[in-house]
C-alpha cells in the first residue's frame, strides 16, 4: 500500500496542472460491507480532527471502490468546504432535511474531485436547527427518519460529521448511525469529556438506538517528538484496546491546508504523511468493519 501511494505521488507531481491523479484508483479494492454502514464522527471537543478524519477517511475509501456519502452536520459546513461542496446560505442543504422534511435525495450532490463520493451539504441555516429541532415532533431521529427514507442501501459508508457539542445535532446522528468513531486528539485534556461522551451514547441506545456501538476510536494530530503525544495514545489504548486503531494520524501541514483548496488530503498531495496514514486508517475501517458489521 505504501510503495503503491509512493509511486503515485510522483505521478501527482508530474501530472499536468489541474490533474490530480488518484492513488486508490491503482490500489486493490477493499472488501465492501454487505450492507450500508452508517458512521458517526463525534466528539463534543472542538478541533479535534472530526472533519478532517471524515473528510479524509470517506476520499480514501472512495478510491477504494466503495459508494460514500459524508453527511455534513455542522453549521460551519467544514466537511463540504473540504469536498469542494458549494454551501452558500441558498443551497439546499441538511437543514432542510431536518427542519422542512426534504428528502435527503434532493440535496445529496457528487464531490467533484472524486468518483463515488457524495456529499450532503450544510449552511449557515442549521445554526438555528439545534433551537427549531426542539419543538419538532421525533426531534432526535430526524436524521434517522430522512437516511431510512432515502435509498441509503446504494452506499456502503455514510460518514456523518457531526459539531462541537452534544447538542440534538450530534444526538440525531447518534439516533441515525449503527457505529461512532471518535477522533481523539493527542494532546493534553484529549480523554476529558469522553466520559460525558459515553455517557450520551449510552443514554442513546438505552433510549433511542440499541444498535449504536462505538466501532473506532482513532488518535488524531500525533506529533511524534513530544512525550505527552505519546503517553495519550498509550491512555488511550489501555482504556480503549481494539477499538483503537492501530493506524495513528500525523501532524501534517499538507492535512490542514487541503481544505483551503477544497479538496481533502487524498488529492492535494497523495503522497503526504498525513494522506498516507489516513488511507492506512480507512483501510482498518474497510477490512475490520466488513467482518463486524454483517
Ligand atoms: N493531522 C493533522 N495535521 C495538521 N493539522 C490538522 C490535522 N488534523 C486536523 N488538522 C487541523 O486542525 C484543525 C481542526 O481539525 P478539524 O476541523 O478536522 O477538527 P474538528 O473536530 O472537525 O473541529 P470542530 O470541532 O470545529 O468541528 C483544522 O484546522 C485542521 O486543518
Ligand atoms: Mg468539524
Amino acid at each position: 500500500m505504501r510503495e503503491a501511494l509512493k509511486d503515485a505521488k510522483v505521478s501527482h507531481e508530474t501530472a499536468p496542472t489541474g490533474t490530480t491523479v488518484m492513488p486508490g484508483r491503482r490500489d486493490r479494492e477493499w472488501p465492501r460491507p454487505g450492507r450500508c454502514r452508517v458512521i458517526t464522527i463525534a466528539n463534543q471537543k472542538g478541533g479535534v480532527g472530526k472533519t478532517t478524519s471524515s473528510v479524509n477517511l470517506a476520499a480514501s475509501l472512495a478510491m477504494h471502490g466503495a459508494q460514500v456519502l459524508v453527511v455534513d452536520l455542522d453549521p460551519q459546513g467544514n466537511a463540504s468546504t473540504a469536498l469542494g461542496v458549494d454551501h452558500h446560505a441558498e443551497v439546499p442543504s441538511i437543514y432542510d432535511v431536518l427542519i422542512e422534511d426534504m428528502p435527503l435525495a434532493d440535496i445529496v450532490v457528487a464531490a467533484p474531485d472524486i468518483p463515488n463520493l457524495f456529499c450532503a451539504p450544510a449552511t449557515l441555516n442549521l445554526a438555528g436547527a439545534e433551537i427549531e429541532l426542539v419543538s419538532k415532533v421525533a426531534r432526535e431521529s430526524r436524521l434517522q427518519r430522512a437516511l431510512d427514507a432515502y435509498d441509503k442501501d446504494k452506499y456502503d459508508y455514510v460518514l456523518i460529521d457531526c459539531p462541537p457539542s452534544l447538542g440534538l445535532l450530534t444526538v440525531n446522528a447518534l439516533v441515525g448511525g449503527e457505529e461512532l468513531l471518535i477522533p481523539i486528539q493527542c494532546e493534553y485534556y484529549a480523554l476529558e469529556g469522553l466520559g460525558q461522551l459515553i455517557r450520551t451514547v449510552d443514554l442513546v441506545r438505552a433510549h433511542l438506538n440499541p444498535h449504536l456501538n462505538v466501532s473506532t476510536i482513532l488518535l488524531t494530530m500525533y506529533d511524534a517528538r513530544t512525550r505527552l503525544a505519546a503517553q495519550v495514545a498509550d491512555d488511550v489504548r489501555s482504556h480503549f484496546g481494539d477499538v483503537v486503531l492501530k493506524t495513528v494520524i500525523p501532524r501534517s501541514v499538507r492535512v490542514s491546508e487541503a481544505p483551503s483548496y477544497g479538496q481533502s488530503v487524498m488529492t492535494y498531495d497523495p503522497g503526504s504523511s498525513g494522506a498516507l496514514a489516513y488511507s492506512e486508517a480507512a483501510s482498518e475501517v474497510a477490512h475490520r468493519g466488513a467482518g463486524a458489521v454483517q
